[in-house]
């Protein structure tokens, strides 16, 4: 008899019935994945808790008891506390300046209202342990860290019975965290949409699997087809966690914009780029990160100034759909993408390609 080679242990961790994880920020996304046998992490480290408390009970009123994982951001190196205001006042003037001469070139229009980093838990560690404590108090089957170590929350989140997922672009990260009891770990490589690091997917995914034991594995970076899914396999992880992938589904609410210009891209149309969050993040190209890629541009602000200055470009860009200024997180996998598919029907994609690879490779499985 052979072994269901998509049955694995994240399976088994998570009641579900395909090793697929979609990161998203929509919610009408994360329901089709899950209610489709798949699991999905919602993306809020951008939400008030109010609004994440609301999302949570519009999700779980669609997923029939199902689990699903929301994501934050919690990274160590922002200040305490401060406002948007506080922190933009510490911003040089040589960096504004640079700012300023990039919105004057491209003719970026102001955006239309403030902007939304007010909310954003990568601002200060106060705003992320106010939206860490709406999904304590909901008990949300899973929580999930996507930038810093969320070690910190481990035994407040098991009292509750929720998992603990980290988000890892370097093995010794992983195994701080596999040390310290995390219940899967998701290990990211260079091809990643949004902040990532710079070891190859190919390479991270065996050395975190072989450190792991009996923890799962999930592949993350890059991976938008069923190929994908069964290679991870082989690479000994349980499973895959993708985000650009789910972009371009029928039920994602970003921007069509932007959905035609990810299904138009090739590998060569992202950049690895500070010059957005002032960490280093996989975007399509632009004009806000091509020129701070030139020789004269200044030095790239870390966290979260670097965030404050591009704000204003980036929202002035989306709120008057400029499409030769937008742009947004995308992987190297962002090739591969091609058509525009209800999120349900990329997920049984997925599966029934990875089967037949497995298929290709051995043999008849049934
Ligand atoms: C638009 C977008 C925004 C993202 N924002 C976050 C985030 O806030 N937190 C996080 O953990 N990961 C974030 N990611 C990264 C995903 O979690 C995931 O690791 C990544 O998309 C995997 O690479 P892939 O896009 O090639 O599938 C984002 C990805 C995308 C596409």
């Amino acid at each position: 008899m052979v072994k269901d080679p998509l049955r694995t242990k994240l399976c088994d961790l998570l009641g579900i019935d395909y090793p697929v994880i979609a990161f998203t920020h929509c919610k009408d996304v994360a329901v089709a994945v899950i209610n489709g046998g798949g699991f999905a992490v919602l993306g809020e480290a951008m939400h008030t808790p109010d609004d994440i408390a609301a999302d949570i009970a519009w999700i779980r009123e669609r997923v029939e008891g199902r689990k699903f994982g929301i994501d934050l951001v919690l990274p160590a190196s922002v200040p305490p506390s401060g406002s948007v205001d506080d922190l933009e006042a510490q911003i040089p003037e040589t960096q504004r300046a640079f700012a300023r001469q990039i919105k004057e070139k491209y003719d970026v229009p102001d955006p239309k209202g403030s902007v939304d980093l007010h909310t954003w838990g990568g601002l200060n560690q106060e705003l992320a342990r106010a939206q860490l404590d709406v999904l304590l108090d909901e008990r949300v089957p899973v929580i999930a860290s996507g930038l810093g170590s969320p070690v910190f929350i481990l035994d407040a989140a098991h009292e509750r019975d929720m998992l603990v997922f980290g988000l890892v672009g370097k093995a010794r990260q992983a195994k701080r965290q596999l040390e310290a009891g995390v219940d899967a770990i998701i290990a990211q490589g260079y091809d990643a949409a949004g902040h990532t690091g710079d070891v190859g997917t190919f390479s991270i995914v065996p050395e975190v699997a072989a450190m792991a034991g009996d923890t799962p594995v999930v592949a993350a970076g890059g991976v938008t087809t069923g190929r994908h899914l069964a290679a991870a396999l082989c690479l000994g992880a349980s499973g895959v966690w993708s985000g650009t992938q789910w972009l371009v589904s029928r039920e994602s609410d970003v921007d069509m914009i932007i959905k035609e210009r990810l299904l138009a891209a090739t590998v060569e149309d992202t950049s690895y780029s500070k010059s957005i969050s002032g960490m280093t993040m996989r975007v399509l190209k632009c004009p806000w990160t091509e020129e701070w890629a030139q020789p004269e541009a200044p030095d790239i602000l870390p966290a979260p100034y670097q965030m404050l200055l591009s704000a204003d470009y980036i929202q002035g860009a989306n709120d008057n759909r400029r499409e030769d200024l937008m742009t947004e997180a995308a992987g190297q996998g962002v090739g591969l993408v091609t058509s525009m598919k209800p999120a349900r029907q990329i997920l049984f994609d997925m599966v029934e390609e990875a089967l037949d690879t497995f298929e290709g490779v051995v043999g008849d499985l049934a």
